[in-house]
Order: structure tokens, then C-alpha cells, then sequence
């Protein structure tokens, strides 16, 4: 697939900017549309420099999903051989509370953007679905198979999107559709030019957790240590997102393969780590002190989540490289050098 054109929805965001870099460096063109939501168009900017020469073939430009005929625009100017797509809002919390948002920005977005690529006839996606389609799982590590449920507005958004995508591959056997079930991504690329920046209160443990080292926040609440795991806390399959970015370049290359048909994937290590485990790891990497308020469980919180990675080795020969002291690292590496996230940024 080298040499191919990419589409990239969400590329400006936190996973969608790792992969671009990935796409640009193994020789793809890449263009990505992002409505800058959620994100900032100076990851975009720092990605091109840090790409270097293969800078040159990324292009941005600022649509949203939900704008259809600017995306009937795009496809008709530009030829493209498959389309990764990130977009979509992730707010676990925001979408009980605002659930006709995320079905509006992430389902119908999604079909307009499938309509539009059946349309101009790209027939070739990669779709980022979550760990959060197994709910809460019965038994560890989750395999593909395992029965499907969500907890929340957001994951329906997810089970419903999966749904889709088999539906329009039945219709339509031409389609070749990978959907990547991502566990939880932490980090950042090692030079510490991009990285996670959200909007408001972090939600997700990493990003609260660089914030307080840097001295935004008081402490971190541990949302439960009496859940019945090896320290009380919460566990989870961390994720270096370069090794995240890198697993869309395999699913990518993977759409090369005859009938693929609509195929899903998890996305993790494999390996469980509590909450109070990454909280050391990241004091070991970064030398700072993170104050701790014990707290209730969280809702809609499962005790422990953590993937069969082997169809994913088996498949799509891929697996994850780094560990978590390396997604620590590379995290603080961010943090102590964005402190503020991109907006503060002298480099602008
Ligand atoms: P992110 O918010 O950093 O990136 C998403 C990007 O999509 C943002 O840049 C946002 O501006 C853009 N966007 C949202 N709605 C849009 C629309 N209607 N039109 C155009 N652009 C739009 O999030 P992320 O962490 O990079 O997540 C990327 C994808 O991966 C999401 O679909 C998310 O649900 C999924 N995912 C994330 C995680 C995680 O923990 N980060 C886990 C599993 C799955
Ligand atoms: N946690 C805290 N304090 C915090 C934040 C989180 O103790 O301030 C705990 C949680 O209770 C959980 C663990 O840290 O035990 C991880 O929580 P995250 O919110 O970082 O991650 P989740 O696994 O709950 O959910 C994330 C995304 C979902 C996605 C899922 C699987 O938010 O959208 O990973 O990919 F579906």
C-alpha cells in the first residue's frame, strides 16, 4: 500500500496524529479532515515537521463529518485507496449526558462518510471501535469472539458502527473493512512534539494523571481499590500509542489480502496493570510525587479488562513493543515539555 493515498478523519486528534506520522513515514500520502473539535491544528503542523521530507505529502483540511457535500468535494478531487477513521467524539460520561450528540457526530458522520466512499468507490476502511463493545466481560483475556454489549451512549455508538460495517460488506462484498477494538492507549511519540491534549477535565487516567505531575491538578482520584484484583484498583490493557499507530499501518496492509471481507481486531498487550501500578511506573519515569484521594468505584467501571492479542499477531503480524515503563516515559517526556498542552506552545 505504500505510495497509496490515505484519508484520515480525526487525524488532528491524539491517536489519528501518531498514525499519521507512521502513514507519512512508511511513504503513504495522507490527507487528513478533522473538524478540530477536540484537537488542535498545530499537532498537524508538528507531525509535518516531524515526517521531514515526507512532510510533503500530507494535506489538512478543516470538515466536519456531518458536512456531507464538503466530503463529496474531497472524494471528487482527490482519489483515495482507503480511508482510517478516527473521527468521533469519546466521552464516556458526556455521552449519557448528551447521548443524541454522540449518536448524531458519530453514527450519522460515519454513514455519510461510508455513503460518500461508496459513492466515489473506495471500498476500503479501518475503523476504530474499543475495548468498550465487551462491556463487562466475564472472564479475562477477551477474545474476538466474545459476546458484545455496551454500558454507555458512546459504546453503543461503537456496537452500531460494527454493525453497520458488516451490514454494508453483506451488501456489497467489494468492501474490505478492518475494525480495530483499541484497549487503552497511553503516551506519546518519543520526541515529545505530539501527544494527548484534551479539552477540560481529563476522564482517562494517564492524561489526569500527567496533569497533576505537571501541577494543573491537586491529586488523582482513584476511582476504587476494593475491586477484587491484586491491589484493590481497577485493571487495563495500556497501550503505547505509537504501537497503537503502528497496528493501523498492518491493518492497512492487511486490506491488501483477497477476501478479507469485514474482519475485527483487538488492539492491546495482553497484559493487565492496575491503576496504582501505572501510578508508579509513571513516579519511577517522571521523579514526581502524584497525591492520592481514594474514592468510590466509578460507574459503569469493569473490574478487569485486558486482550487476546493472538488473532492480531497471527493476522496482521503485529503485536506491541514497548511496555509500560516506556509508555511512562514517553508520557512525561510530553507532559514536562507541554505542560499546557499544544495552545501554550512557544513553537506555534
Ligand atoms: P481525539 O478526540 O483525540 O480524536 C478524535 C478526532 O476526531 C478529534 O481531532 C476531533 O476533532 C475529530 N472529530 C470528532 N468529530 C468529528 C466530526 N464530526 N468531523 C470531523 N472530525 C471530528 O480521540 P482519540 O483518542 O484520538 O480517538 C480516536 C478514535 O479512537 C475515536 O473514534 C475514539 O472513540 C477511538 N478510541 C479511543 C480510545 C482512547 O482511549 N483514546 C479507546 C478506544 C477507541
Ligand atoms: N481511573 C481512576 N481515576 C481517574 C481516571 C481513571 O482511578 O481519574 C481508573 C478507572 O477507574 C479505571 C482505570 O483508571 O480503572 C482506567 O480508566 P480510563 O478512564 O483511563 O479507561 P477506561 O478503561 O475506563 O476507558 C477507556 C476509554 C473508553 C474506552 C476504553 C477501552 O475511556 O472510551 O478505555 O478502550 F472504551
Amino acid at each position: 500500500m505504500a505510495n497509496k493515498s490515505i484519508l484520515v478523519t480525526g487525524g488532528a486528534g491524539y491517536i489519528g496524529s501518531h498514525t499519521v506520522l507512521q502513514l507519512l513515514l512508511g511513504g503513504f500520502k495522507t490527507v487528513i479532515v478533522d473538524n478540530l473539535n477536540n484537537s488542535s491544528e498545530i499537532a498537524v503542523k508538528r507531525v509535518k515537521e516531524l515526517a521531514g521530507d515526507f512532510g510533503k505529502n500530507l494535506v489538512f483540511h478543516k470538515i466536519d463529518l456531518l458536512d456531507k457535500p464538503a466530503l463529496n468535494d474531497l472524494f471528487s478531487s482527490t482519489r483515495f485507496d482507503a480511508v482510517i477513521h478516527f473521527a468521533g467524539l469519546k466521552a464516556v460520561g458526556e455521552s449519557v449526558h448528551k447521548p443524541l450528540l454522540y449518536y448524531s457526530n458519530n453514527i450519522i458522520g460515519t454513514v455519510n462518510l461510508l455513503e460518500i466512499m461508496a459513492k466515489h468507490g473506495c471500498k476500503k476502511l479501518v475503523f476504530s471501535s474499543s475495548a468498550t463493545v465487551y462491556g463487562w466481560p466475564k472472564e479475562v483475556p477477551c477474545t474476538e469472539e466474545f459476546p458484545l454489549s455496551a454500558t454507555n451512549p458512546y459504546g453503543r455508538t461503537k456496537l452500531f458502527i460494527e454493525e453497520i460495517c458488516r451490514d454494508i460488506y453483506c451488501s456489497d462484498n467489494e468492501w474490505k473493512i478492518i475494525l480495530l477494538r483499541y484497549f487503552n492507549p497511553v503516551g506519546a511519540h518519543p520526541s515529545g512534539y505530539i501527544g494527548e491534549d484534551p479539552r477540560g477535565i481529563p476522564n482517562n487516567l494517564m492524561p489526569f494523571v500527567q496533569q497533576v505531575a505537571v501541577g494543573r491538578r491537586p491529586a488523582l482520584t482513584v476511582f476504587g481499590n476494593d475491586y477484587s484484583t491484586k491491589d484493590g484498583t481497577g485493571v487495563r490493557d495500556y497501550l503505547h500509542v505509537v504501537d497503537l499507530a503502528d497496528g493501523h499501518i498492518a491493518a492497512l496492509n492487511k486490506l491488501s489480502d483477497l477476501n478479507i471481507g469485514c474482519e475485527v481486531y483487538n488492539i492491546g498487550t495482553g497484559k493487565g496493570t492496575s491503576v496504582l501500578e501505572m501510578v508508579s511506573a509513571f513516579e519511577k519515569a517522571s521523579g514526581k510525587k502524584i497525591p492520592l484521594i481514594m474514592a468510590g468505584r466509578r460507574a459503569g467501571d469493569a473490574e478487569v479488562i485486558f486482550a487476546s492479542t493472538d488473532k492480531a499477531k497471527r493476522e496482521l503480524k503485529w503485536s506491541a513493543k514497548y511496555g509500560i515503563d516506556e509508555m511512562c516515559r514517553d508520557q512525561w517526556n510530553w507532559a514536562s515539555k507541554n505542560p499546557h498542552g499544544y495552545e501554550s506552545s512557544d513553537s506555534n
